[in-house]
């Protein structure tokens, strides 16, 4: 027979270890269990993060979350790695506050990363914990938002913590288009690192604190000699006006979380809801004089298409993606008569409207993301064409146009097209004509849709005869007179088909609402496959 070990008991430092037997209580358990969890709690504590100019991880997710809603998982959870690290190296939480709470009182699953234990840096524990949020929120059908503050793969883990963030981006991929991701950047957030928030569906990032790089200033300066600092790398302002990383740059945390809060107010739950809608509308019906005030009737005077969607949407609210980066197109979340929509529009004030790379892959992850998550896509165009030139040729706006063109074609959910000027050749297509499928398409008495505009036409098709004519300005003013007449009008379109009614533009938000109401129960399968090809 062998005497019976001694009592073990986990205490404050985490290390099961023999302590003399005092007859524990409930009460005395009670007491060493809120010891624990407290100094869990506690992270690294708030002083060095708010000297950074950073909330706490837990702050972070008071400001996100309704009031108390925040369930916590995985609270005792530390890292296993007693070869690398002493007892008292093995913090709780392992870097990482996980688990679930309500925004307006529905559900989201959420992780904070916590730079005050070890950088945020992510470890097998702390990813194992992200796993588990991942897996939670694809099993529950929940929208999952992550908050980046991180020093990226902890270095004195090894490979298990490349491993971790496999699992992490393996998880991603598999929940996309199935549950909506966002991602918060609110510090570094360095190397592979930066894929996490690059496979979600929108990516914020607050100036000043957030950066994010695949390699560092260090790595730059050895590689190439050039000296940047982080923001000059890695900055908001980067990723919001040059990268398209970032969908939505704030000024600080309290704005940034309050707009994520916002973006969830308008997204399902998963791709098999439909987006919340708020009460329908009575101001819906009504004449609105003003469209026809924002856009003049000269074909290349600019105007802010924003003031459009502004005049089409409930209360002129709108939340825009992509503010800063590729202003040539304009995507934004709004609402009309209740329901959700996404708008893309072209943008007169930034280079005519024109599309080029940026605005194309801008508005294709766009339509994309509305079209998984079951939301209708109104289209407002306006475009002069695609951009011209060597640079756009010899970077690709072939392949890039074609993913505009790739992801309406595929888009099964109502789609409405208001031409509300002028629609000129493949860019014409490619914004949601009736050839690549939109269900309702209107437009203002004004349009010119044609293969080009009259002058460029008229040089092409009278070139011969214009050089040897007496008179060429008389006969170019009569050919492009011509021209305009019999082909630069919506009823050249609508008598084929093409175009299903030509409005008053004050009539634009009352028949959009009703396109919205006829298309509501619209089911279009799509064909049995694996998954299309994407152009790349
Ligand atoms: C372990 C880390 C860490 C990391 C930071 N820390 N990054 N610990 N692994 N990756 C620790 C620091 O040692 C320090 O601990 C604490 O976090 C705060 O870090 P500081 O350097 O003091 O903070 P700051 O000056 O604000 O600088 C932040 C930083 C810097 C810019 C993020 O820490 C940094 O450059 N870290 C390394 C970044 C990096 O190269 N990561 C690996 C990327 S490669 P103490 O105890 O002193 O407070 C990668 C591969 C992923 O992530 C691949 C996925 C496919």
């Amino acid at each position: 027979f062998l005497p019976s070990p001694p009592p073990r008991t986990a205490n404050g430092d985490g290390v099961p270890r023999a302590v003399p037997a005092p007859p524990a209580t409930m009460r005395t358990l009670l007491e060493e269990r809120d010891r624990i969890r407290a100094r869990a709690m506690a992270g690294g504590g708030a002083e060095r993060q708010h000297r950074l100019g950073k909330r706490t991880a837990r702050e972070r997710l008071d400001l996100l979350l309704d009031n108390d809603s925040f369930v916590e998982i995985d609270l005792f959870r530390r890292h296993q790695e007693h070869g690398l690290s002493a007892p008292s190296q093995r913090p709780h939480t392992d870097g990482v506050v996980a688990g679930s709470g309500t925004i307006d009182g529905r559900r989201v699953f959420v992780y904070a990363q916590d730079f005050t234990v070890f950088g945020g840096s992510l470890g097998q524990a702390h990813a194992a914990k992200i796993h588990k949020v991942l897996d939670l929120a694809l099993a529950t059908g929940s929208p999952v938002i992550a908050l980046n503050d991180s020093g990226g793969a902890r270095i004195q883990e090894g490979v298990p913590a490349l491993d971790g963030y496999g699992g992490i981006f393996r998880r991603q991929v598999a929940a996309s288009g199935v549950i909506p991701q966002i991602s918060v950047v609110l510090g570094p957030c360095a190397g592979g690192a930066a894929y996490s928030p690059a496979l979600a569906d929108f990516t914020f990032m607050v100036k000043g604190i957030g950066q994010m790089y695949l390699t560092g200033p260090d790595v730059v300066e050895a590689v190439s000699g050039e000296r940047v600092t982080h923001a000059e790398l890695g900055g908001a302002e980067v990723h919001g006006e040059h990268s398209g990383v970032a969908a939505f740059v704030r000024e600080d945390e309290v704005t940034c979380l309050a707009d994520v809060r916002y973006l969830v107010s308008l997204l399902p739950g998963n791709n098999l809801e439909s987006p919340p809608a708020a009460p329908r509308r009575d101001d819906v019906h009504g004449e609105r004089p003003r469209f026809a005030e924002i856009v003049p009737v000269e074909p290349n005077r600019p105007y802010d298409m924003r003031d459009v969607i502004a005049e089409l949407v409930d209360d002129e609210d709108f939340l825009e993606v992509h503010e800063d980066w590729a202003g040539n197109v304009v995507c934004v979340l709004a609402r009309i008569d209740g329901e959700v929509v996404g708008v893309v529009g072209n943008q007169p004030l930034v280079l005519a409207g024109v599309l080029n790379i940026p605005a194309s892959q801008k508005a294709a992850r766009f339509v994309r993301f509305c079209d998984a998550f079951n939301i209708p896509l109104v289209t407002l165009v306006d475009v002069p064409g695609f951009l011209p030139g060597k640079d756009q040729e010899h970077a690709g706006i072939i392949r890039h146009g074609a993913k505009l063109l790739y992801a309406y074609c595929e888009a099964t959910v109502p789609r409405i097209q208001v031409i509300v000027r002028k629609a000129y050749g493949g860019a014409y297509i490619v914004m949601d004509s009736r050839s690549i499928g939109t269900d309702l398409s209107l437009a203002w008495p004004t349009n010119e849709i044609a293969v080009m505009g009259a002058e460029g036409a008229v040089n092409v098709l009278h070139r011969k005869q214009l050089a040897a004519a007496a008179d060429p300005v008389r006969l170019r003013a009569e050919l492009t007179g011509d021209y305009r007449s019999e082909l630069m009008h919506p009823y050249y379109a609508a008598e084929r088909g093409l175009v299903d009614d030509v409005i008053d533009p004050a009539r634009t938000r009352a028949m959009v609402a009703r396109g919205l109401a006829m298309l509501r129960d619209k089911r279009k399968p799509s064909p049995r496959r694996k998954h299309g090809n994407i152009p790349q």
